[in-house]
C-alpha cells in the first residue's frame, strides 16, 4: 500500500491544495492519503489573523471531503509544541507498518528540505513527491488579501466560505452574490421582491446619509430573514440564544422577526453590531437611533414595491430630511395600529419623542 502524507497550515484550504493533491495521488497510485494541518510550524511564522487550530482542522476536514481513501489526522494541529515532519512521519509509519509511504510537498518545501530536522533520517523513510504546480494557481495568501474585499470564493468549498463568513474569519466580509442567495433561499417566495428593492433603496439611501452603503446592503438583505418562520421558531432562537422577550399582546409576534433576524444575521453571516442593529429595531424604530438603523427603517418603508396612502410624501423626504422621514413613518404607524385596535410597541413611542426633542 501507497499512503500519500500531505502536511500544511491550510490558512485557509483552498481548491487548489485539493487538486494538487488529487493530481499528485493520481499520478504516484497512492492508495491512501493522510492530511496533516499543523499546529504551529517550524518553517513558518503565521499571519495575526490566522484562525485558531480548532477552525483550521474543521476547515481542512470540510476542504478535502469530497477526497476518497483521506483522513485529516490530528497529529500535529492540538499540540503546543513545534512540530517536525520526521515525528509525524515515524507516528504514521508505526501505525502503517507495511506501507510505502510518499511525502506530498510544494516547490518551496522541496527545495529546501535539507534544511528540515533529521533530513537524511527522513529521506530515508520517505520518498518526496513534488506536488504539481498550477492546477489551480491560488495560494492561501491571496484568498486571504481576496475576502476581506468580497471576494475569493470560488478559490473554497462552499462550507469553508460559509464557515469563514460566519466566523469572518481573516476579516472576510461576504459576497453579495452568495448573501442575497442564502438570504432568499430563507424568504417566502412572495416576499424576494421586497428583500430586493429594500436592498436597493437601502443603498441609495446610505450613500445619500453617507452611510457606508456596504453595511446597509448587508442589513437590508438579512433584514427579513426568519419573517417566515412561526412564532415557536422564533422563540426557539431566543431562548437558544439566551434572549427572552416579553410580548405585551398578540400582535406583537410580527416584532420578532426582527429580534431573531438580527440574532441569525450576527451568529450566521458574522455582521457588526451596528448592523445587527438595524435589523433588529427596524420595526419599531427606537429612542437614538444610529444612522443606519434610520436607513434600514425607512428602506424598509419606501422601496419600490411599496404603496400606501402618503408614500409619495415619505419617498420626498427620505431624501430630504431622513429625520422629518422617520417622524412621517413611526406616526403612520402609530395611527394604523390604533385604527386596528392595537397598542404600538413602546420603542416606537420612545423613537417618536427622541425624535420630537
Ligand atoms: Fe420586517
Ligand atoms: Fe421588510
Amino acid at each position: 500500500m501507497k499512503i500519500g502524507i500531505f502536511g500544511g497550515t491550510f490558512n485557509p484550504p483552498h481548491i487548489g491544495h485539493v487538486q494538487a493533491v488529487k493530481t499528485a495521488a493520481e499520478q504516484n497510485n497512492i492508495d491512501f492519503l493522510i492530511i496533516i494541518p499543523a499546529g504551529i510550524p517550524p518553517h513558518k511564522i503565521l499571519p495575526d489573523s490566522t484562525p485558531d487550530s480548532e477552525k483550521r482542522y474543521i476547515m481542512t476536514k470540510n476542504a478535502f471531503s469530497l477526497l476518497k481513501n483521506t483522513k485529516i489526522s490530528d497529529l500535529e494541529i492540538y499540540s503546543k509544541e513545534n512540530n517536525y515532519t520526521i515525528d509525524s512521519v515515524e507516528k504514521i509509519q508505526k501505525e502503517y507498518p507495511n506501507a510505502e509511504t510518499l511525502l506530498l510537498v510544494g516547490t518551496d518545501m522541496y527545495n529546501s528540505i535539507d534544511t528540515w530536522k533529521d533530513s537524511e533520517r527522513l529521506l530515508k523513510k520517505v520518498t518526496p513527491v513534488l506536488l504539481p504546480r498550477n492546477v489551480i494557481p491560488i495560494s492561501s495568501s491571496e484568498i486571504r488579501e481576496m475576502l476581506p474585499l468580497r471576494k475569493g470564493r470560488e478559490f473554497l468549498a462552499d462550507s469553508n466560505y460559509a464557515y469563514i463568513i460566519k466566523y469572518r474569519l481573516y476579516g472576510a466580509k461576504p459576497d453579495f452574490d452568495w448573501l442575497s442567495e442564502k438570504a432568499l433561499s430563507m424568504l417566502n417566495p412572495l416576499r424576494i421582491p421586497h428583500v430586493k428593492a429594500c436592498q436597493t433603496e437601502a443603498v441609495r439611501l446610505a450613500k445619500r446619509w453617507g452611510v457606508d452603503p456596504d453595511d446597509a446592503r448587508e442589513a437590508a438583505i438579512l433584514h427579513d430573514i426568519t419573517k417566515k418562520l412561526d412564532f415557536s421558531q422564533n422563540m426557539c432562537i431566543i431562548a437558544e440564544n439566551g434572549n427572552s422577550v416579553n410580548l405585551i399582546n398578540k400582535n406583537e409576534e410580527k416584532l420578532l422577526h426582527a429580534i431573531t433576524g438580527a440574532i441569525l444575521a450576527k451568529s450566521e453571516f458574522g455582521v457588526s453590531d451596528e448592523v445587527a442593529d438595524a435589523i433588529k429595531w427596524h420595526t419599531t424604530g427606537r429612542a437614538k437611533m444610529s444612522m443606519l438603523e434610520k436607513i434600514i427603517y425607512i428602506a424598509d418603508y419606501i422601496e419600490a414595491t411599496r404603496s400606501f396612502p402618503g408614500v409619495d410624501r415619505l419617498r420626498i423626504a427620505a431624501y430630504e430630511n431622513i429625520d422629518d422621514a422617520m417622524m412621517i413613518g413611526l406616526e403612520m404607524t402609530v395611527s394604523d395600529l390604533k385604527s386596528r385596535g392595537i397598542t404600538p410597541n413602546e420603542s416606537t413611542f420612545s423613537a417618536i419623542s427622541d425624535l420630537g426633542k
